[in-house]
């Protein structure tokens, strides 16, 4: 690796002007090869493990394509830590066994304060001393796995299995992004280096990839780090490439030189060298302080990307560690302290019914209130009256609540109780709450029809309309609109737009000040984009996605006024549902004088580009087998960036199967329902790519 970075023209490229592959001699080659790869590392460093990108995607593309193109046009000079190895390799049949460096311990953990007091005591009695330093760490839910370097060259890594052996998980590991595949040679880097780390799924990347199985009719994963396991594990590692893995380590398994006494310094060291650690690390130097850092997480766990379920604590100076030793398999130098669990027990009170802004009527149970991870609990959606059943919840039950990530808490089952006697059985009302109107059944649902003359229908669409991914009218919270609509001052949200600001000041808590405050951020949102005025309009099943999906088709709100049914419903990804949700919104009367009297109010839409019409518009595509030049999420992809859909199952609306190597029982379908069936070639001269 040079050791001057400005002797690499690459790092910040000036004019790129690459000489043609086919023009350049080996050595030539060779050497560019070499500054690519050092130039494209030091921006994967810069981006993953500094978090401080110095260079455009366009440039580190640029400089990752000519890289790629070199090892193709000189394949003697392929590498397999090359930074283009991190794109995936060839399915695997079976991973292999490995044996660890070293034993992969686990730790003793508790909930409960008294049991961490316990451990440090037997820290300072064992060790006789009584200022200790202790690293505190967040506990990360993902899982754990051992990654050797040589030579400061990515070697292989295994998962945990048995804490002795685990499985060989090499190609995974090196596509997930922030793992580095060279380090960085500063000083003191080992020569040989065993790290430990945990390997983590983003709640988001979690629950998009989640929404991807559904639409595929794949079981979908039960957590993040369910999905993190499930994706490291995969035979294909072409498959992991594109799944947003991430990884911190926090342990030296074992190196050939010593790096530090203590683990502070060593995790210092580490970011030097390209390993990625948790930046919520700390040292601490008393009980106190590792009480407050865990109070501090808890607070914290909702807004962190990734799922924590407690803190580690550990002796800081590791020959201390020595001295207190290794009971079975647990240090006794390290304490996990839990967090309180997302899941607890406590009893309904009773079952109300809250009606939503769309006018569904939802069943909620009333708790005896009671801390869910760090968080009073006081009630828990039922969703719908056949919920309700099939989990057997009546008043006076005691239940399991759970608080999965930022959801809003549920009940997961009833906990039995033996003898009890039992409450009545919840039945859905035959008129909604909020204005006595008969309801109506659709499917699981329960609906009041009166739409806006439904008042708690009139509160919930004022708020949706008003929410931040909305039409963000900022300080128009859940409680001003619910005065608004008692107070008869507003009825729909065209009613917002004609209050004045002394109107505000006759509400309950609102001084001039205040009063002016949100009639400016109400004026504030004449000119909203189409798709959050969409979006904003509350019309059924049409979330911010379908928003956006219908903006950028028709440009404009007549447009989508005027569609009609089958043009929605050609529309990629509007199916008859959705379709027909929205013709019927812009056909209801009301509906419709609402959006007069927006307009009437100067109300202006901001117009969305329309894309031209797309060469796979309304084309539905499915998979089957292997293609030779594409991962089957790279096919979807470009089917979808072509304005097509890709489906997982052949169905009556399928217009082409592309069938690769080994195609499964989908040919036959597809042969059976006259789909056109296409191979390899004629799937790119479809999409223009021959
Ligand atoms: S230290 C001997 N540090 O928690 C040291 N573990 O049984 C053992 N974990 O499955 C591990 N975050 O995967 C350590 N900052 C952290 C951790 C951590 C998560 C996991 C680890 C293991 C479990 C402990």
């Amino acid at each position: 690796m040079a050791k001057r970075k400005n002797d690499n023209p690459y790092i910040y490229p000036g004019d790129m002007s690459f000489t043609p592959a086919k023009d350049l001699k080996d050595e030539e080659a060779k050497k560019e090869i070499d500054l690519l790869r050092e130039a494209i590392e030091h921006h994967n460093y810069l981006y993953y493990i500094e978090d401080n990108p110095r260079i455009s995607d366009y440039t580190y593309d640029r400089l990752f394509n000519r890289l790629q193109e070199l090892e193709e046009a000189f394949p003697q000079f392929r590498s397999s830590t090359s930074p283009t190895c991190k794109v995936g390799a060839p399915p695997v049949d079976e991973l292999k066994k490995v044996e660890h460096t070293a034993p992969m311990l686990s730790l003793n953990s508790a909930l409960d304060e008294g049991e961490v007091r316990d451990f440090i005591t037997f820290v300072k009695r064992n060790t006789g001393m009584k200022d200790i330093l202790y690293v505190v760490e967040p506990k990360l839910d993902g899982l754990s796995v051992e990654v050797v370097y040589e030579g400061g060259f990515f070697k292989y890594g295994s998962t945990r299995g048995d804490g002795i052996t685990g499985e060989d998980i090499t190609e995974n590991l090196k596509t997930i992004k922030p793992l580095s595949l060279r380090l960085r040679d500063n000083a003191g880097l080992p020569g040989f280096l065993a790290l430990r780390g945990e390997v983590l799924m983003s709640r988001e990347g979690f629950q998009r990839l989640n929404r991807q199985r559904i639409e595929r009719n794949e079981e979908p994963f039960a957590n993040p780090r369910n999905a993190a396991a499930g994706t490291v594990r995969q035979l294909d590692s072409r498959k992991v490439a594109d799944k947003p893995l991430d990884i911190f380590f926090y342990d030296v398994l074992r190196s050939d030189r010593e790096i530090s006494r203590s683990h502070w310094e060593i995790l210092q060291k580490f970011p030097r060298w390209g390993l990625k650690t948790n930046p919520l690390n700390k040292r601490c130097s008393s009980f106190e302080e590792i009480r407050n850092y865990r109070l501090e997480l808890i607070e914290k766990r909702d807004e962190l990307p990734y799922e924590l379920d407690g803190i580690v604590i550990k002796v800081d100076d590791l020959m201390l560690r020595e001295q207190l030793g290794t009971r079975q398999r647990n240090p006794r130098w390290a304490f996990a302290w839990k967090f309180p669990p997302k899941k607890e027990i406590t009893r309904v009170r009773d079952i109300v019914v809250q009606v939503g802004r769309t006018g569904i009527l939802a069943p909620v149970a009333l708790l005896d209130p009671v801390e869910v991870g760090g968080v009073t609990v006081s009630r828990a959606t039922l969703h719908n009256e056949d919920e309700v059943k099939r989990k057997d919840i009546r008043g006076g039950d005691r239940v399991r609540v759970i608080r999965a990530g930022d959801v809003i808490p549920e009940i997961l089952e009833r906990v039995d109780e033996e003898g009890e006697k039992r409450g009545k059985t919840f039945s859905m009302p035959g008129s909604c709450p909020a204005c006595n109107t008969k309801v109506v059944k659709e499917g699981a649902y329960t609906l009041c029809p009166a739409g806006l003359t439904c008042p708690a229908q009139r509160v919930g669409r004022i708020i949706h309309f008003a929410s931040r991914n909305a039409m963000n009218i900022e300080t128009l919270g859940e409680k001003n609109a619910r005065q608004l609509v008692e107070r008869g001052m507003v009825k729909d949200p065209a009613d917002l737009y004609f209050l004045s600001e002394k109107d505000f000041l006759s509400l309950n808590g609102f001084a001039e000040k205040s009063a002016r405050n949100l009639y400016q951020s109400i004026l504030k949102t004449k000119n909203p984009a189409l798709d959050r005025f969409l979006y904003a309009l509350g019309i059924r099943h049409v979330g911010e996605h379908v928003a956006r999906v219908l903006a950028r088709k028709y440009g404009s709100l007549e447009a989508i006024q005027n569609a009609s049914f089958e043009d929605l419903l050609a529309t990629p990804e509007i199916g008859p549902e959705i379709a027909e949700s929205v013709f019927n919104f812009f056909r209801e009367k009301t509906n419709r004088e609402i959006l007069a009297r927006l307009k009437e109010a100067g109300i202006e839409i901001q117009r969305v580009e329309k894309i031209k019409k797309q060469p796979l518009e309304g084309k539905t595509f499915v998979f089957t087998g292997e293609l030779e030049k594409y991962t089957r999420e790279e096919a979807q992809q470009i089917v979808e960036s072509l304005g097509g859909r890709a489906t997982s199952s052949v169905s009556g609306n399928t217009d082409y199967l592309v069938a690769g190597r080994n195609p499964g029982s989908k040919m036959q379908k597809a042969r059976e329902k006259g789909v056109t069936i296409l191979n390899e070639e004629d799937f790119e001269r479809l999409i223009g790519a021959k």
